[in-house]
């Protein structure tokens, strides 16, 4: 079947190995920011933050957090999403604020309660990593859209790129590891199983 939008998803692969010498213009840069931004989120709580890192030693003692894999310190640059945390505790502004937008007026207290419930029985961590990798997706099919590769980087220690950035800990976890640049290999076979594998309908 072909659609706009599948074809970007049949492009889109996870690049090993950034041309070293290119750059990425701040409009196609913006692109791919803004597709993070536009993400949706649970409660609408946004609970990103999208960290530029261009500078060469930067990325290099990236690499070194990422179990130096080489991706890291090749890309034009290195997006690190920030998964929100102490933001979303039940009494923070910034929760109040939200959920204000999302619910107006006199559903904001009943809302605000459900919220509390939810908040007290989920892991809040792993919860907001997850909505972060929702706009990580989308941020890896908008670069492809302008012709940037990617490579999603799971394999992080946290504490050492925390320590790299001077995230502070309390606040945010690291959620994902986002090279961007230009690939300097051939994309490889889409290895994926068959649909009738993986959809069932009832
Ligand atoms: C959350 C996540 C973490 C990943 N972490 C790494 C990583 O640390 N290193 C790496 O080389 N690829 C990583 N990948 C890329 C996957 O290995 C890749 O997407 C998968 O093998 C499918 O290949 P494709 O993306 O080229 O279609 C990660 C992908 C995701 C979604």
């Amino acid at each position: 079947m072909n659609h706009e939008i599948l074809d970007l998803f049949r492009r889109r692969y996870a690049c090993h190995s950034f041309l070293r010498d290119r750059t990425i213009a701040q409009a196609d840069l913006h692109v791919v920011l803004e597709a993070g931004r536009l993400s949706p989120s649970s409660f609408g709580l946004e609970h990103w933050k999208f960290l530029v890192v261009t500078g060469s030693e930067d990325k290099a003692r990236l690499q070194a957090a990422c179990f130096n894999q080489p991706q890291v310190g090749d890309a034009a640059l290195v997006l690190v999403i920030l998964a929100k945390t102490a933001d979303l505790h039940p009494d923070t502004d910034y929760l109040k604020a939200h959920l204000a937008r999302e619910y107006p007026g006199a559903a904001l207290a009943p809302a605000l309660d459900n919220y509390r419930g939810f908040y007290a029985n989920t892991d809040v961590k792993a919860w907001s990593i997850s909505q972060c990798h929702i706009a990580a997706a989308n941020m890896m099919t908008a670069a492809t859209a302008v012709g940037l590769d990617s490579c999603a980087i799971g394999g992080f220690l946290p504490d050492p790129v925390k320590d790299i950035l001077e995230i502070d800990g309390d606040r945010y976890e690291i959620a994902l590891i986002l090279p961007l640049g230009y690939c300097a290999e051939a994309a490889p076979e889409k290895l994926r199983l068959p649909m009738s594998e993986l959809v069932e309908y009832r």
